[in-house]
């Protein structure tokens, strides 16, 4: 590549991050669908099986040993790449996706979720699967989330679920032995209903909250995650079925079980903390 393509390209790629108003003279009498009045996509995408493939999601959250000492989780948060392969329990992933992906309410008639994430003009773009292995009261395969009614639905087993975790993530091992999965797609057209040619920057803004949230949430258990940008978008969009254009999965993170001495040394961190005179 040529030094002025080169130039070329970081400059587009700045410009996507700093662009939410007109281009000189582009882009003036352009108009988003929502100011065209066209009708609103759906919140969230509909089940994509039968009644007879969701499973409840328990909530009694309070029979979890959380870490509540908020400082605490915000200190020990990292990314953990390293799993004891030990079982998870259902309820566990059940908080898990609450705090990650989970609706507290709805806003006007079906004109907004408000979820535990923030999201520009509550678009909430994105849909949730999971790869779940040893996870007790779940087989093991793939599921889809169904925020709405906060239940999981069962995609389908897989033979080689290990080897298409590694596939899917472009090919970082460490994630087959992870209980769970998330797979982070986006449906662009929900993000650009509202901001039209605007919507891309805030989409990638909005994916981290959500895997923020995740990492807190993980930690405050006790378990370990990583958050994963270099995934196969082709392997994961041909096992959850999505088009790849309308919808694509574009992030990821496992999240297992982990050794407590695989677990950040606080008192380095506070040492560090002290020694730098924070
Ligand atoms: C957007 C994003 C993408 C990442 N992608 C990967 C990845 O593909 N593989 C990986 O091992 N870690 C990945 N990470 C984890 C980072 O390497 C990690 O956050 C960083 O090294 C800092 O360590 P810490 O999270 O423990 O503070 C990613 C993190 C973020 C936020």
């Amino acid at each position: 590549m040529n030094e002025e393509t080169i130039r070329r390209r970081l400059l587009l790629g700045r410009s996507f991050i700093t662009k939410f108003s007109d281009e000189e003279g582009v882009d003036e009498d352009y108009e988003t669908d929502q100011t065209l009045k066209k009708p609103q996509p759906p919140l969230v995408k509909p089940p994509m099986r039968g009644p007879e493939a969701a499973i409840a999601l328990p909530t009694d959250f309070a029979a979890l040993p959380v870490d509540n000492d908020f400082l605490h989780v915000i200190n020990s948060r990292a990314s953990h790449r390293v799993y004891t392969q030990e079982p998870m329990s259902l309820l566990q992933i059940s908080y898990l996706l609450w705090c990650c992906q989970g609706v507290k309410t709805l806003r006007g008639k079906s004109y907004a979720t408000l979820r535990t994430v923030p999201s520009g003009g509550a678009r909430h773009p994105f849909e949730c699967y999971l790869a779940l292995q040893r996870v007790e009261g779940a087989a093991d395969g793939l599921y889809h989330y169904l925020p709405l009614t906060h239940e999981l639905e069962f995609l389908g087993a897989r033979d080689d679920l290990p080897d298409f975790i590694a596939r899917s993530v472009s090919g970082q091992a460490w994630a087959a032995k992870a209980n769970a999965v998330f797979y982070f797609s986006c449906v662009f057209y929900r993000a650009e209903w509202r901001y039209g040619i605007w919507a891309h920057a805030p989409i990638l803004m909005d994916s981290g909250h959500v895997t923020e949230n995740l990492y807190l949430a993980a930690t405050s258990l006790s378990l370990g995650g990583c958050a994963i940008a270099a995934v196969d978008p082709a392997a994961a969009n041909a096992a959850f079925g999505l088009d790849g254009r309308e919808e694509t999965v574009f992030y990821a993170m496992p999240v297992g079980t982990v050794r407590s001495s695989d677990k950040p040394q606080e008192d380095a961190f506070y040492a560090f903390v002290r020694e730098q005179g924070l």
